[in-house]
């Protein structure tokens, strides 16, 4: 299994280039269940998860095309992926798969939307806590379908189609959200979502089912409304920029000080963790090609963060902004409200000479003059990054186990971080 070693104590100097959005590539290539046209899908980040995903897609019949890379194409540019599900030839998504990773168990809408029935693993447990399904199976029967769950897979049944209704979702759910959206595009009649999610990968799938014919509007806002339509074809779309790697990497650079832009990156997709780093001191612009990031000698000022959905502090730049304040000077407070138990990071902080206490769902973290490298271990993918932030300012090295955490969700981290001074590499085997 590889393993990533950082010698911490480099600045970060340069340019880094933000790959397309994970969070909304899965959705985007689950939407293609949708249509018996080909979904063309530019910018597509070369992660784990979408590889994992191409399989699972496969199993149901749907065949991918990955573009090849042109000359003078940088590794960077994204994939393009030309996804054709003209024939669906089973309906069932296996355990084996839906396991690796929980976003596939989303595939169930589509499948009931277009085939009238699926038969999806249900996810099972996840290193940060409960995440059950409750509300996506809520939708489905909301809109018509019959749920059952036998042998721990979740069965629906919808052989006259789904029929458009009312759903008010008693939390913002982000995975609820693309369900009743996925499941209602084809549904007979209106269906309106109250309390939808407003995450940018929201708004980022509707835009493209609109290109492929939908009618979606209100994308974004708490209220979307879907008019179904018989038929869906295919569309060319450009997947949006990761909002949750920008601001990992804005939060390295935070940490190791020096200037360094994020090419391609878009301010206002995360203006909520953008302004937590104004706080701390850390120097944010807008430019034209992305967003500037500086910190030059000045100490980091400690924060009180709260997560919430969107346009709240992401959850996932929750394990990243502790690792930043375990060296500001000061005591700071992070409170996770979306997701338990999402503190498996502490502890490895703790080992390279962190202080932090838990209280319930509240983080103190107070910091200290210096951390020190030691092997860590890391849970999940958000947690896996923060070690590597800990690590860039670091004393001495830092050797991060259980890399392919990192590699479901960030592209070519090491590479990334090398060309702007870092001293990380990845030791394979
Ligand atoms: C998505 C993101 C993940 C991010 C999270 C919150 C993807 C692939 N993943 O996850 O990176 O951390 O949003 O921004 O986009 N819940 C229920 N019942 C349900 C569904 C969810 O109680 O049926 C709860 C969850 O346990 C959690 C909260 O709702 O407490 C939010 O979860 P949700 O927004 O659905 O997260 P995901 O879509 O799984």
């Amino acid at each position: 299994m590889d393993r990533i070693r950082v010698v911490g104590g480099r600045p970060l100097n340069g340019v880094i280039p933000i790959s397309g959005a994970k969070n909304a590539t899965l959705p985007l290539m689950i939407a293609s269940l949708l249509t018996d046209q080909t979904l063309v899908l530019e910018n597509v980040p070369r992660l784990a998860d979408v590889a994992l995903l191409q399989r699972i897609l496969g199993n149901h019949g749907v065949d991918i095309m990955v573009g090849g890379k042109r000359p003078g194409d940088s590794e960077y540019k994204g994939q393009t992926l030309h996804i054709s599900a003209a024939d669906i030839v089973d309906t069932t998504a296996p355990y084996e798969l839906v396991s690796k990773m929980r976003a596939s168990f989303w595939v169930i809408a589509p499948l009931v939307a277009r085939m009238g029935e699926a038969k999806v693993s249900m996810p099972g447990g996840c290193a940060i806590g409960t995440r059950p399904v409750d509300l996506l199976l809520m939708v489905l029967e909301r809109l018509g379908a019959e749920i059952d769950i036998d042998g721990g897979y979740v069965i629906a049944r919808a052989p006259r189609g789904l029929r458009g209704g009312e759903i008010v979702f008693p939390k913002v759910t982000v995975s609820g959200t693309h369900t009743a959206i996925m499941a209602s595009v084809l549904a007979d009649g209106t269906t309106v979502i109250d309390n939808a999610a407003r995450e940018p990968e929201i708004g980022d799938v509707a835009a493209c089912l609109n290109k492929m014919g939908a009618k979606i509007s209100g994308a974004g806002t708490p209220r979307i409304v879907v008019e179904g339509v018989a038929k869906l074809n295919g569309a060319r779309h450009s997947v949006l920029p990761d909002r949750i790697e920008t601001g990992t990497y804005a939060m390295a650079v935070a940490m190791t000080g020096g200037d360094v832009t994020l090419e391609g990156a878009q301010a206002e997709l995360l203006q909520a963790g953008l302004d937590v780093l104004a706080r701390a001191g850390v120097q944010i612009a807008a430019t034209n090609t992305g967003i500037r990031v500086v910190r030059n000698g000045a100490g980091l000022a400690p924060v009180e963060v709260t997560t919430d959905p969107f346009p709240g502090f992401p959850t996932d730049l929750q394990a990243q902004l502790m690792a930043l304040m375990t060296r500001a000077r000061g005591t700071s407070r992070i409170t996770e409200t979306i997701f338990e138990n999402r503190f498996m990071h502490v502890q490895e902080l703790v080992r390279l000479g962190a202080r932090i206490h838990l209280h319930g769902e509240t983080a103190t973290i107070e910091g200290v003059a210096r951390l020190r490298g030691a092997p860590v271990m890391a849970t999940d993918l958000r947690a896996s990054v923060s070690l590597v932030i800990a690590a860039l300012a670091a004393e001495g090295e830092t050797m991060v186990n259980r890399v392919y955490h990192l590699d479901r969700g960030f592209e070519r981290l090491e590479d990334k971080l090398v060309a702007c001074g870092a001293d990380i590499a990845r030791i394979s085997g």
